[in-house]
């Protein structure tokens, strides 16, 4: 290594407390973070010892004026971070704010502290994770699996719920595809969706267009081929569909959501399962309030997931 790389790097751990190779896994595992549109409506930034996520003041999306996805994004960053933090076996303190509306969130790493087997999974799920909006196999995902998922999605504040019955499946296929219908006639919905994509992301308009099944409904453009309610119904059934909800609906409670989300995909991740999250139908108003009566839950509805093993191609 060069002189001039050894006393930058030596500038670089004494202004931060990290060195380049911990801010390089601190940076990564961030990005790797699953995001409204592939945004990343975050900054990282590094102080002694310290990593602080804040939520980015840009201008936001029609669709979501209240900015409830990009927090749940920055909820998701934040558990990543964490899990970074604690694999680099430091302990790890986090505070969460908001101040003008944004929310921030410090991780502290304060003194030696040995990652558990289970942080470890996450944090090496991390990088294996990403978005399954192709139809699943039809082998069904163990009881016992669906458990260490809602386990995973468990937190203050925050828990979720799988659609179970029948009739349940009947009733949120209803909502859905009204919600996609709404979304399939919307041009500024497919305007917002080609803004907002990251240069480096994948292409999710072009994606929508070949969507089929339940992601069809939760990535609705003009181009998507929207699935009829009976066959809506029968893919809730036969899927692994889980709603992840909050006690509240403040900042703090979006950001939970997040973190609770990521959870619960990293466990799926390191269990081999593939995964899809959608917000998009809950954009509505009465598909959100309609969800929680029908599935009886006082959680706040904040996020659909769907949960299975990849078909073969
Ligand atoms: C808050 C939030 C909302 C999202 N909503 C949707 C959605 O409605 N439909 C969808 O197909 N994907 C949705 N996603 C997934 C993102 O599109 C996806 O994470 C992003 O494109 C990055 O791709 P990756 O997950 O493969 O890394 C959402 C992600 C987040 C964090």
């Amino acid at each position: 290594m060069a002189v001039a790389q050894v006393v930058q790097e030596d500038v670089q751990v004494r202004e931060t407390g990290w060195s380049p190779a911990e801010i390089a896994e601190l940076r990564e595992a961030v990005s790797r973070a699953p995001s409204i549109h592939n945004s990343r409506p975050w900054t990282l930034t590094l102080h002694r010892r310290t990593a602080v996520l804040r939520e980015n003041p840009e201008p936001w999306m029609n669709h979501d004026p209240e900015g409830r996805d990009r927090r749940i994004s920055c909820g998701a960053a934040l558990m990543n971070l964490v899990l970074a933090v604690r694999s680099l076996g430091w302990g790890a303190q986090v505070e969460v704010g908001d101040s003008s509306g944004l929310v921030s969130a410090a991780v502290n790493a304060r003194g030696a502290a040995e990652p558990s087997p289970r942080e470890l999974a996450w944090a090496w799920a991390v990088a294996q994770r990403r978005s399954h909006r192709a139809p699943f196999s039809r082998r069904p995902v163990s009881e016992l699996l669906r458990e260490k998922i809602t386990d995973a999605a468990t937190g203050v504040r925050c828990g979720s719920r799988w659609v179970g019955s029948d009739v349940e499946a009947v009733e949120v296929a209803r909502m859905l595809g009204r919600a996609a219908s709404a979304f399939h006639a919307d041009p500024d919905y497919t305007r917002e969706l080609a803004a907002h994509v990251k240069p480096d992301g994948r292409r999710l308009q072009r994606e929508s267009g070949d969507l089929r099944g339940l992601a069809a409904v939760g990535l609705t453009a003009l181009t998507t081929h929207l699935p009829d309610e009976h066959h809506l119904a029968q893919l809730l059934r036969d899927e692994s569909v889980l709603l992840v909800g909050t006690r509240g609906d403040r900042p703090a409670d979006h950001v939970r959501a997040g973190q609770a989300v990521e959870r619960a995909w990293l466990e799926a991740t390191r269990a081999g399962l593939s995964v899809s999250m959608m917000t998009q139908p809950l954009h509505l108003p009465e598909v959100r309030t309609g969800l929680a009566e029908r599935l009886g839950t006082s959680l706040i509805p904040q996020v659909i997931m769907r949960f299975g093993y990849p078909a073969e191609s």
